[in-house]
């Protein structure tokens, strides 16, 4: 639909009415009404379009969640087929219904080892803060009340819920509303390119930023530490991946302290790092993982917890009732769209032979980007991709000015016809998983067009 179509035979400006009443998730508000807002009015396989008629490469998956892309008629004809057979049940009083159960063995198949256990939520906001009430409830049932304390990576983004927002170590995410809340500690993010690290071996880096986390456990006490929750890679900060060889050690320091480690799999989870998890990506053990987006490829709002045998059966096995739960946890109709999305992410081979090619096509493209004299550094795993736009390529240094080079190349790129995110100066990429080599390669000749003109305007200013 434009932005003057008609709904209902009335003739609608969307972006007038949008800018009137809604108020828009991370947004400075003023700027948007300066700016204007971009209506996006119907997709197909990887590519987006607006009321301008504009077309656009799909570079972000809607938010790092269209794992099988647009228009997919199959998704849509599950859903359909729910809603007409059982639009809604709860799954509270002794009630299940046939769509959650089989979404529970469906996931089952994929999750990692031995976490075959699931509570359902509707956002990776709320399963983060359901698994942070669970951590608490099973520490509680282990007669350990004082177990308590979650660690979490400073930069790490876990969602805006109470509990999710303060474990978030994103910190302009605290002050507006009195966060973070007690009980959590931030420890190193143990990203490379920005730390101390700078000088050390990626294996030193690793070992160092572990050290960190072992000495913050001892430092507050083993028996005041509940669990360690990070994101495979680190997505909203920047895509930063983790420096070989940091995994196992915090596999280790959290058996080691009896520390539940608890996997935020939001971005990570559903091929997205070219694996079903990020866990598998790099061999991490976790006791809890938490999952959305990729779960119904963006089609439906859900999320999940999965837990390992030991919570399970002590949630199993508690004397009283667990007084947690949502209205729609397990909805049929998203659960209905959960279970023919992996079906399909199968059927295509997205976690096999499809997804490795189309991945490693896209790692290709996206290398060639490191000539370019505004890219400092490229990185990239599975279907993520990342480049650092850089002032100096020699010293790293960066632009100044409140907007730096993010900004302008993002829009550079959606004018080349393609969506990319800017997080600060880092463009970030998560394309759907079923984009084609051919697709990568018209992505990334986009993004380099749109680098080149970036670097006019920077240099021009
Ligand atoms: C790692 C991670 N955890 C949690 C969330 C929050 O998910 P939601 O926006 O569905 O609440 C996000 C969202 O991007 C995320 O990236």
């Amino acid at each position: 639909m434009g932005a003057q179509q008609s709904q209902g035979g009335i003739a609608r400006d969307w972006a007038k009415l949008d800018s009137r009443h809604n108020l828009h998730p991370f947004t400075a508000h003023k700027d948007l009404r300066q700016d204007g807002v971009r209506v996006i009015t119907h997709a197909d396989g990887v590519y987006i379009y607006d009321s301008t008629g504009h077309r656009m490469l799909d570079g972000m998956a809607g938010l790092w969640c269209v794992q099988v892309g647009y228009g997919n008629l199959e998704l849509a004809d599950a859903a359909y087929e729910a809603l007409r057979t059982l639009p809604f049940y709860n799954t509270f009083f002794q009630t299940t219904h046939p769509y959650v159960a089989q979404l529970c063995e469906a996931l089952a198949e994929v999750t990692p080892e031995g976490l075959d256990n699931f509570h359902f939520a509707n956002s990776g906001s709320e399963a983060n803060d359901t698994a942070f009430k669970m951590i608490r409830y099973f520490w509680n049932l282990q007669g350990k009340p004082d177990k308590k304390i979650i660690l979490s990576r400073e930069r790490g983004y876990h969602g805006v819920t109470t509990a999710a927002a303060s474990l978030s170590g994103i910190r302009s995410m605290h002050p507006q509303f009195d966060l973070p809340i007690p009980g959590i500690a931030h420890v190193s993010p143990a990203v490379y390119q920005f730390e101390e690290g700078r000088g050390l071996s990626e294996d030193d880096f690793a070992q160092l930023t572990a050290n960190a986390v072992e000495e913050k456990i001892l430092a507050l006490g083993p028996n005041k530490v509940a669990a360690f929750v990070a994101e495979p890679v680190m997505g909203a900060s920047g895509m930063m991946t983790p420096p070989a060889g940091y995994w196992p050690r915090i596999n280790a320091i959290c058996k080691k302290y009896d520390v539940l480690l608890w996997v935020d799999e939001v971005i990570c989870g559903f091929g997205r790092t070219g694996q079903w998890f990020g866990s598998h990506t790099y061999g991490i053990e976790p006791d809890i993982v938490t999952m959305a987006k990729g779960m119904s490829s963006g089609y439906q709002p859900i999320s999940a917890v999965a837990l390992n045998a030991r919570l399970n059966e002590a949630i199993v096995n508690a004397p009283s009732e667990m007084a947690h739960g949502f209205t729609w946890s397990g909805h049929p109709v998203a659960s209905a769209v959960c279970v023919k999305n992996l079906e399909i992410m199968r059927r295509l081979e997205l976690v096999g032979p499809v997804g490795d090619r189309n991945a490693a096509a896209l790692q290709a493209e996206l290398a060639t980007l490191a000539d370019h004299p505004l890219v400092g550094e490229v990185r990239g795993v599975g279907f993520l991709g990342a480049i650092e736009i850089v002032k100096n390529k020699e010293t790293g240094e960066r632009f100044s000015g409140a907007a730096g080079g993010g900004v302008v190349c993002r829009n550079h790129a959606i004018s080349n016809g393609v969506m990319i995110r800017a997080c600060g100066d880092t463009m970030v990429m998560s394309p759907p998983l079923v984009i084609t080599p051919e697709q990568s390669k018209e992505l990334i000749d986009a993004v380099r067009r749109a680098l080149d003109a970036t670097l006019d305007d920077l240099m021009a200013d």
